[in-house]
């Protein structure tokens, strides 16, 4: 796809007239706020954080080599974290704990605002800091805003999407019974029905809440809080699940898998039906799969019609302790750019930027893309607490234990319950 360079030209110039800014405020005599205001307009190499990048493409590789190549001065290295969510968080908050200066701009997990900002190791986006936010979809605005103030750039989004092998079933189940009873077509082929992830991990909290969701069942209320998990609908989700592991409809190694395990059981051909995020799309037409060409997406399967997606998706923050703010601005603003954001599409990642969804030469290119907008807009986000990490643990613990057969699913939501109320304490 070819790439605008318009872009480079003004983020140099906006380079250049900080770099003045940093000078003048070098002389500053005012001790107590030489050390930030400094780092507010000090320029210099950066380094961005984030998970492993999984995409097919390695779209984070090519927005830096591109960044990199006009900002000779303010270089951007990589800093790669494990690709399982909960490890890489973990990293980052040890490094912000000590209030370590090295990792500049942080790739936040939409999951993760609350928490990074509630400790005050993030950089609020606002008055010198503000980022035109306009023209982004409304739902990664939000998940990038704590208390009313935003946090972090929004980078890319996710949803959920039902991948299913077109050339055993031509019509894509709407609803996970229409599903199920597709299943003996897995069986005559002599591979697994259905998978999603359910590792103990932050995936298992997504796919418990998808299933959750999609049977009208909540977790918190509307002032955030609130636990709202024991009802008969969530009950429902969670035995959807545990009957699928029951039955075998859901091969019994998937209660080891995360992402990439069960992207690689498809692209082995090992599956019928994936949930996953669009990411796959990618990687499952290339390298060695075993299903290039036969496979494609739907919406994921709900009760009564389509489900309920859960919000995923990154964004891009500028860590308090940076000590080279005023690039890692720009960086973050550079990621929101339509170049970026084109790169960030091309790697099947959900952009941020609206209007590349109604963009017809990218629609050709990724076909799923309306629909995909459309799960977007319609996607659930998880409860937005500074607890977060405590209420996830009581999901993915009480989720895990149900499929595994260790407690009822009765028992499991009445303690989700329970870990989701004491989260705060
Ligand atoms: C994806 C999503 C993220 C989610 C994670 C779970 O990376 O974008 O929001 O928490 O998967 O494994």
């Amino acid at each position: 796809m070819a790439l605008r360079t318009s872009v480079i030209p003004k983020v140099v110039l906006a380079a250049a007239s900080v770099a003045l800014l940093t000078v003048t405020s070098g002389c500053s005599s005012d001790d107590d706020s030489a050390d930030s205001s400094a780092s507010a307009t000090a320029r210099g190499p950066i380094t961005y954080v984030e998970g492993k990048d999984t995409t097919e493409t390695g779209v984070i590789k090519q927005i830096i080599d591109l960044w990199n190549s006009s900002h000779p001065d303010e270089q951007v290295s990589f800093k790669e974290e494990p690709s399982d969510a909960d490890q890489a968080r973990s990293d980052m908050v040890q490094h912000l704990q000590a209030k370590q200066s090295d990792y500049d701009v942080l790739g936040l997990d939409v999951i993760w605002t609350a928490q990074f900002a509630a400790n005050g190791w993030l950089q609020p986006l606002k008055d010198d800091f503000a980022i035109d936010t306009s023209g982004l979809l409304a739902p990664t605005v939000a998940s990038a805003t704590y208390n009313g103030t935003l946090y972090a750039a929004p980078k890319n989004t996710n949803g959920g999407l039902l991948f299913y092998r077109k050339d055993l079933v031509p019509v894509p189940p709407k609803t996970w019974g229409e599903m199920i009873a597709a299943c003996p077509i897995a069986k005559q082929n002599n591979i697994g029905c259905y998978a999603g992830q359910f590792a103990p991990y932050e995936g298992l909290t997504v796919n418990t809440s998808e299933a959750i969701n999609s049977h009208g069942g909540s977790f918190v209320g509307p002032d955030g809080k609130t636990p709202t998990v024991d009802s008969p609908q969530a009950r429902a989700g969670l035995q959807q699940l545990v009957d699928g592991f029951k039955s075998g409809d859901i091969p019994a190694d998937a209660i080891t898998f995360k992402e990439q395990e069960s992207q690689r059981a498809f692209e082995d051909g090992k599956l019928l039906f994936l949930r996953n995020w669009p990411y796959v799309y990618g990687t499952a037409a290339e390298g060695d799969s075993q299903v290039k060409g036969k496979y494609d997406v739907a919406p994921l399967p709900g009760v009564a019609g389509v489900g309920t997606s859960t919000l995923g998706g990154y964004n891009a923050a500028i860590s308090q302790f940076s000590k080279h703010k005023a690039t890692a601005l720009d960086f973050v603003k550079f990621l929101t750019s339509e170049q970026a954001q084109r790169i960030i599409a091309d790697g099947a990642l959900p952009p941020t930027l609206a209007s590349l969804y109604d963009d017809p030469a990218l629609i050709a290119e990724l076909p799923y893309l309306p629909a995909l907008k459309e799960s977007i807009a319609n996607a659930v986000p998880r409860p937005v607490t500074p607890f977060y990490p405590a209420v996830t643990k009581a999901v993915q613990d009480n989720a895990y234990a149900a499929l595994k057969g260790e407690k009822s699913v009765d028992q499991a939501i009445t303690d989700m319950q329970a870990g989701i109320a004491s989260a705060g304490s």
